[in-house]
């Protein structure tokens, strides 16, 4: 793909699309929003940087929610513009739209080297419609587009597919580079062994990346309730877990599959169970652990057991290269987070290997843990990072062209 790096900036109006789809919490001291996790904005820091000194004329543009068309203040990007002007060093000026006239004036009377933020791109329904004119809007007075939005690429929207039928130059940014180096390259053609984790609560969420995962892995390890079907699916007991009776099938090919192809397809023997779970409350009552890879009738099934974790730990222990996507347990639930606490311990004992981590709770687990820089790359990601391992085309990095 063609780079920032590849192309003249000096003096020339880039928009950039980042992925500033961030968590707000409303400050009650102050009654203003305020960003809660800064990961996605850190993250583009290095692209910024390197246009202001360029001499560029940065505009950015991100989503942010889903408001569905219509402008409102919990969902605004107002809040990013101080916190991003702190972390550049140099003001970053907010405008409230990101389409018309007074945005056209502002990008014109833009300086080199300066920053301007607009508002969320999702306040107009033509944004997520790939509307046309909504795009070309986007397009006034640009003569470059960046896309530095891993996150949203797997959306063929206005501000990350549709405004590049009207931009002439168009470039990566380095955090979307990065993304492709370790999802893409280094999970082409893996040092091995390559072992995948896998967590989370749906087979039917995860079965196009286990069957895609299965072409290329030497080992798998399955956590989270999608296990306890694969569990069912195998003949053994699983008491009153999560299951989807109706991904047996699909659950027995993976089985399978992972059979015919020798790739290690290993399950939990033992785990955490309750007798149930208040997610309102979040308690889980009576919690215990089976030695037995059977469920008893009465419980469920929230995370997995010790010896599990130490089988899963052998294996992340002797990887050169490691995935991690998904948790073991119910993560959110107090108590039943060990397991996936388990597997961000064992990856940072094997400094050695190629390290990938994706999705929200594997990432929490590794801040809280402290163990963030252990690993060589956290993705950006949540759809879009899935979608990339299953294989899909993403219009984002699509609508960008090769070098
Ligand atoms: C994400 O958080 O995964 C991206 O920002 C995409 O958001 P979306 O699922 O609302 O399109």
């Amino acid at each position: 793909k063609i780079s920032i790096r590849d192309i003249p900036l000096k003096g020339k109006r880039v928009l950039v699309r980042v992925d500033y789809n961030v968590p707000l919490e409303l400050d009650k001291a102050t009654n203003s929003y305020v960003v809660t996790d800064q990961t996605r904005i850190l993250e583009t820091l290095d692209t910024l940087k390197y246009l202001i000194d360029q001499d560029a004329k940065i505009i950015l543009i991100s989503h942010l929610g889903r408001p569905k068309g219509k402008k409102n203040t919990k969902e605004s990007l107002a809040p990013v513009a101080p916190l991003l002007s702190g972390l550049l060093g140099t003001k970053v000026k907010f405008i409230g739209d990101c389409i018309g006239p007074e945005v056209d004036k502002e990008k014109e009377s833009l300086k080199e080297g300066e920053v301007l933020l607009l508002e969320n791109t999702r306040f107009y329904a033509g944004e997520e419609k790939n509307d046309p004119e909504f795009a070309k809007a986007l397009a006034s007075h640009i003569d470059v587009y960046v896309n530095d939005a891993f996150g949203s690429a797997h959306r063929a929207h206005a501000s990350t597919e549709g405004v590049c039928h009207f931009i002439k130059q168009k470039a990566i940014g380095f955090l979307m580079e990065k993304e492709l180096k370790y999802l893409g390259e280094e999970l082409k053609d893996p040092q091995r062994p390559f072992v995948v984790i896998l967590g989370g609560a749906k087979v039917s969420d995860k079965i196009e990346v286990i069957n895609k995962l299965l072409e290329k892995a030497d080992c798998l390890l399955i956590g989270g309730a999608m296990a306890y079907t694969f569990l069912l699916t195998m003949g053994h007991k699983v008491g009153k877990s999560l299951v989807e009776t109706d991904k047996k099938a699909v659950a027995q090919e993976a089985l399978e599959k992972a059979k015919e192809r020798k790739v290690k397809f290993l399950l939990p023997i033992d785990h955490l169970v309750a007798e149930s779970i208040d997610f309102e409350q979040r308690i889980a009552k009576t919690l215990e652990f089976t030695a037995a890879i059977d469920i008893p009738e009465q419980r469920l099934g929230v995370d997995i057991g010790p010896q599990t974790m130490e089988a899963y730990r052998k294996e992340i222990i002797t990887a050169k290269t490691l995935l991690w996507n998904g948790p073991m347990g119910i993560f959110e639930i107090p108590g039943c987070e060990k397991g996936t606490f388990s597997i961000a311990k064992s990856i940072a004992e094997n400094p050695s290997a190629v390290s990938i981590v994706a999705g929200g709770d594997s990432i929490k687990a590794l801040h809280r843990s402290g163990l963030s820089d252990r690993v060589s790359f956290i993705s950006t990601g949540g759809g879009a990072t899935l979608d990339f391992l299953k294989g899909k085309v993403l219009p984002g990095i699509e609508s960008i062209p090769d070098k």
